[in-house]
């Protein structure tokens, strides 16, 4: 993301996130799905991206925001959205390409999304800029942890075998025989 400022207050950053996920959701649509290593590779990229930036909001934004405005109930409900997202990025990470329920999942999660940040920010970005949280420092909190998780993301070039697969994790059984895990 190219951002030439070094001062990026925190809704901003956020809001740039969720346009280029965004963008991304609506590049899926147009990919051909015969291009399996292209759908891979935009799900994948797409996944990483949205683990760093509902982490920021977890560890960083959402605390500040939940102290600053008395509602507990839209922040329930985005802890809530955000751990359905986990859960599909999950399987999106764990599923085989060819799996019937791929795309549709992916599909799933982009609608998931999408509702989230419209809650964000048509009802939460602005109630935290109502109660005067300081945007700058929290923002400059968040791009120094987004520097540390993205160099903790695996590379993406590492993560994906010639196939564009993520390479089979240790975790799964038999992960090893790449027979023995498809399916879920
Ligand atoms: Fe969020
Ligand atoms: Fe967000």
């Amino acid at each position: 993301m190219a951002n030439r400022s070094t001062r990026v207050e925190a809704i901003d950053m956020l809001k740039q996130d969720h346009d280029k996920v965004e963008k991304a959701f609506k590049a899926f649509a147009q990919l051909a799905r015969e291009d399996a290593e292209a759908c891979r590779d935009l799900i994948m990229s797409v996944c990483e991206d949205l683990k760093i930036h509902t982490t920021l909001e977890e560890e960083i934004f959402y605390p500040a925001v939940h102290d600053a405005i008395d509602d507990e109930e839209i922040m329930n409900e985005a802890a809530v959205e955000h751990e359905t997202a986990r859960m599909l990025i999950e399987q999106l990470e764990n599923m085989q390409e060819d799996d019937p329920n791929y795309h549709a999942t992916f599909k799933v999660l982009g609608e998931y999304v999408r509702h989230h940040v419209g809650e964000e920010e048509n009802a939460m970005f602005p109630a935290a800029r109502r109660a005067g949280l300081d945007l700058e420092a929290l923002g400059a909190r968040m791009r120094e942890r987004r520097q540390e998780l993205a160099a903790a993301a695996p590379a993406r070039g590492e993560a994906l075998n010639p196939r564009g697969q993520v390479a089979a994790k240790p975790r799964q059984t038999g992960a090893a025989d790449r027979s023995s895990v498809r399916g879920r």
